[in-house]
């Protein structure tokens, strides 16, 4: 049972998209961080009903707000707040070792516009207007490179129609596999998406705008091959 089954909240979503939400037991200092900071940065599951303002959730109302899905251990993420203090970042992570490592560096660097989702992120996706988002990225998702599993694969029709009206016109989704199956996956139903455009399909690192910081587990998987990122826009919508 989920955690937040066993609390009486709605079920999350199926067909699950993540693999654990636990690792390791967590240090006394990850604890902390979990009881203390977390309280403070979580955005709570939305209600069927609520609408949620994403530049509403940060302190002073930031120039954009960008989505990472799944920041694994927050590297990414807070690498990108660090370099860009007028944006709104919010991370999504179900796994729990994953959320304590990116509250860490939220305390050890001093950000202050991160916010975190620490549950699926199709439970926040719908609570977000249309057009709220500058930026999504999906950085290495789970591969689940297995036909059977292939309903797993969180680049999807139906999570790319999400996708593409939380994005503004002109807004980017940023993609990234290292798993040849997901990314030829990736880059037909990337292509067949009639809301986004092309600008980068690429495995040339060198070839991507510079500030694409590098994931944790990109610099993992960099040994054994190469990734193959994708850079989509958002067309403008017609009116
Ligand atoms: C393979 S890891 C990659 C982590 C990170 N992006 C990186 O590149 O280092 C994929 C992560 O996505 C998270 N994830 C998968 N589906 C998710 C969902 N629906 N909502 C939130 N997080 C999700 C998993 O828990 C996992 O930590």
């Amino acid at each position: 049972m989920s955690e937040s089954e066993e609390k009486g909240a709605a079920a999350p979503p199926r067909p699950r998209f993540y693999g654990r939400r636990s690792g390791k037991a967590l240090r006394r200092n990850a604890l902390d961080l979990l009881g203390g900071l977390l309280p403070q940065l979580a955005i709570a599951v939305p209600g069927p009903e609520l609408r949620i303002e994403p530049s509403a959730l940060f302190a002073s109302p930031p120039d954009q707000v960008w989505l990472e899905v799944g920041f694994g251990g927050g590297e990414h993420l807070a690498d990108l707040a660090e370099a860009n203090p007028r944006i709104g970042l919010i991370g999504c992570e179900v796994f729990r070792n994953g959320i304590a490592s990116l509250l860490g560096h939220v305390q050890s660097r001093g950000l202050d516009n991160i916010r975190i989702f620490p549950d699926d992120v199709r439970q926040l996706l719908p609570a977000l207007p249309d057009g709220s988002l500058g930026r999504v990225f999906v950085l290495f998702p789970d591969p689940w490179p297995k036909t059977r599993h292939a309903y797993r694969r969180f680049i999807c029709p139906d999570n790319l129609d999400v996708l593409a009206r939380v994005l503004m016109d002109g807004g980017e989704l940023r993609v990234a596999s290292d798993d040849p199956i997901y990314a030829a996956w990736a880059a037909r139903h990337l292509a067949e998406h009639a809301g986004f455009e092309k600008v980068h399909a690429t495995t040339r690192r060198e070839s991507l705008p510079l500030d694409w910081p590098q994931t944790r587990y990109e610099q993992k998987c960099l040994a054994q091959r190469a990734p193959t990122f994708f850079l989509y826009r958002r067309r403008p919508r017609v009116v």
